[in-house]
């Protein structure tokens, strides 16, 4: 299955990722972790990167077209994969379409803008392993520390409530269009994000085997 999954920032995409890829048995590839590992790496690409992520807006797309191709030429994408995060442009998705990739299905993770900025705000992420964590839906088991590596639990600095306004201007202008590109490939679902995360879970999953 070679999935896409759409949806504005903090709508779920990651936190969905990674149920469909322990259910699937197949690698979900999120350009934004693989950009912050560049950034913390302190490669050329992630310095590059820093200032668009920090204010909210789109690394430029050849940027994360090369980041992209190189990531589904290596062993573990040939069974398919979940790509969370991209494309988020139309030049994106043409450059995808034109490398030969067919997409099985597109799901549309959708959330109106008020509750993203609500999410948003409780989201912490851990510095260390890059696990995420919600103040109110999904909490660590000792605060500010991460269950999974004992890392610090901090809040993206594009989390804070202007950036995502930010973000979400940026969405609704260059990502929004998506899925009109990949309604007409006919193979977009339409998932309305719930209050709880298992039940946008079992949507989604719904979703997949339509
Ligand atoms: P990226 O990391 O991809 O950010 P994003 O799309 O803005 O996605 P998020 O990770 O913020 O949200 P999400 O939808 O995955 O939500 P999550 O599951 O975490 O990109 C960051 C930046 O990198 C971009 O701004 C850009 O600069 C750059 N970039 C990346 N890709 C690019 C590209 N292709 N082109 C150009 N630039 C690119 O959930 C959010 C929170 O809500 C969590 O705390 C979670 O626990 C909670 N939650 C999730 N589901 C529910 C639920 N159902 N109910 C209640 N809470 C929930």
């Amino acid at each position: 299955m070679k999935l896409i999954l759409l949806g504005a920032p903090g709508a779920g995409k990651g936190t969905q990722a990674e149920v469909i890829c322990k259910h699937l048995g197949i690698p979900a590839i999120s350009t934004g972790n693989i950009l912050r590992e560049a950034l913390k790496s302190g490669t050329e690409m992630g310095l590059k990167a820093k200032a668009f992520m920090d204010a909210g807006q789109l690394v430029p797309d050849e940027i994360v077209i090369g980041i992209i191709k190189d990531r589904l030429a290596e062993e573990d994408c040939k069974n398919g994969f979940i790509l969370d995060g991209f494309p988020r442009t139309i030049p994106q998705a043409e450059a995808l379409d034109a490398s030969g990739v067919v997409i099985d299905r597109v799901i549309d993770i959708e959330v109106p803008d008020e509750k993203i900025v609500t999410r948003m705000s409780g989201r912490r992420v851990c510095e260390k392993c890059g696990a995420t964590y919600h103040l109110l839906y999904k909490k660590p088991k000792a605060e500010g520390v991460c269950d999974i590596c004992g890392g610090t639990l901090i809040q993206r600095k594009d989390d804070h409530p202007d950036t995502v306004k930010a973000r979400l201007e940026v969405y609704h202008k260059e990502t929004e269009p998506l899925i009109a590109h990949y309604k007409k490939q006919g193979v977009v679902k339409r998932v309305d994000g719930q209050e709880e995360v298992a039940d946008t879970t079992r949507l989604t999953l719904a979703a997949l085997e339509a």
